[in-house]
């Protein structure tokens, strides 16, 4: 053990950009949750794929380790982002790490400079039988607006779509 670093131990979370080195260390949030994804895809890598996918990473660094305990995908179009799927570690929820994965995302809304270019709305599909994760995107201003019969095919589920507006309008 280095008995000579000071660096002290934190548990402050911090939002990065996701590296492809990363998505094995996914796998042990999305696992045993995988029913309750928003996707139809298998793992965070096939996720991933497409042209205008983007991931970030929720890190803490506790005992000198960098640990993941969430993560979202999604795809920054305009004038609506798609949220992919978002998760946080099963021994970490309940501690406000969802919430700032999204406040991440709901920053990036003011991104835009001009009209063409600028982003009010993020969607995304959630199963019906995701009850907690409704109430997570209930809780963070976002609305059911549209129910899609059987839009997961793995299991027939159909999807709600919610929407979150800036500003808070439709
Ligand atoms: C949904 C999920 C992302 C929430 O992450 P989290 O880090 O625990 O969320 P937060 O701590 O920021 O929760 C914020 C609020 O959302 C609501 N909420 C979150 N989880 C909830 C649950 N299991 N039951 C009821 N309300 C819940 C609460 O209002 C909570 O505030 P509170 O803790 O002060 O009561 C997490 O449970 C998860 O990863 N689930 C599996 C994957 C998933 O379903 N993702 C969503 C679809 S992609």
């Amino acid at each position: 053990m280095n008995t000579h670093t000071h660096k002290q131990p934190t548990t402050k979370l911090g939002i990065r950009y996701m590296i492809p080195s990363d998505t094995p260390r996914l796998l042990d949030i999305q696992t045993p949750t995988l029913i309750y994804t928003n996707t139809n895809e298998q793992t965070p890598a096939t996720s991933l794929r497409g042209p205008y996918r983007v991931g970030m990473v929720a890190e803490t660094h506790e005992k000198e380790k960098d640990l993941i305990v969430g993560f979202m995908i999604f795809e920054p179009t305009a004038p609506e982002m798609q949220l992919i799927t978002l998760a946080t570690h099963r021994d970490h929820r309940r501690q406000r790490i969802g919430t700032t994965i999204l406040d991440t995302l709901k920053s990036k809304l003011q991104d835009g400079r001009t009209g063409e270019r600028r982003r009010d709305r993020i969607y995304l599909f959630i199963r019906e039988t995701n009850t907690p994760g409704q109430i997570f995107f209930r809780s963070a201003g976002f609305k059911a607006v549209q129910t899609l019969r059987g839009h997961f095919t793995d299991t027939g589920e159909d999807a709600y779509k919610m929407l979150y507006t800036l500003g808070g309008a439709r």
